[in-house]
């Protein structure tokens, strides 16, 4: 899997004086059926998520409040993407390091996966993760 499937999506926005509105449906704006959702905030300045990537998980990350960068790595290259917008959402395949820094005071990050939370799923080790890759491609 390599940075060539990773995404940034645009969302519906529903624009209203009353006050915006977006959404997301499985299968119409993202490739793949949601089992499990899941948001990180309170996030202390200058802290890192992530530092992993996933065996099976897809999953969707939108920046509903505030901005951050997410750092996507696939053994090979690396690529930041800044959300700061909660009509996009950024795609990320199976097998895909990711990162996740830059957290803005009061940023919400919610993240849409593919599967239930299973330890089993992780790759805690880029040196593992990096030996996996090449392994998959050769
Ligand atoms: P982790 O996925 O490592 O966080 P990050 O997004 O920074 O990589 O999860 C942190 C802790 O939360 C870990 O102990 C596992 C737990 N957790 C769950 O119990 N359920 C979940 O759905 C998620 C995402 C994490």
């Amino acid at each position: 899997m390599s940075l060539d499937k990773v995404k940034l999506i645009s969302l519906p926005k529903i624009s209203d004086p009353r006050g915006n509105l977006s959404f997301f449906e499985s299968g119409v704006h993202i490739p793949f059926e949601i089992k499990r959702t899941y948001w990180i905030y309170d996030v202390p300045g200058g802290e890192i998520r992530g530092s992993h990537a996933f065996k099976e998980s897809q999953e969707f990350i939108v920046a509903l409040s505030g901005s951050f960068d997410v750092i996507l790595n696939d053994g090979n290259q690396e690529v930041k993407y800044s959300l700061n917008r909660s009509y996009f959402g950024l795609y990320v395949p199976k097998l895909i390091w990711r990162r996740m820094e830059n957290f803005s005071t009061n940023s919400l990050a919610l993240i849409g996966t593919s599967h239930e939370y299973q330890v089993v799923d992780y790759i805690r080790n880029f040196e593992k993760f990096k030996l996996l890759k090449n392994e998959k491609e050769s």
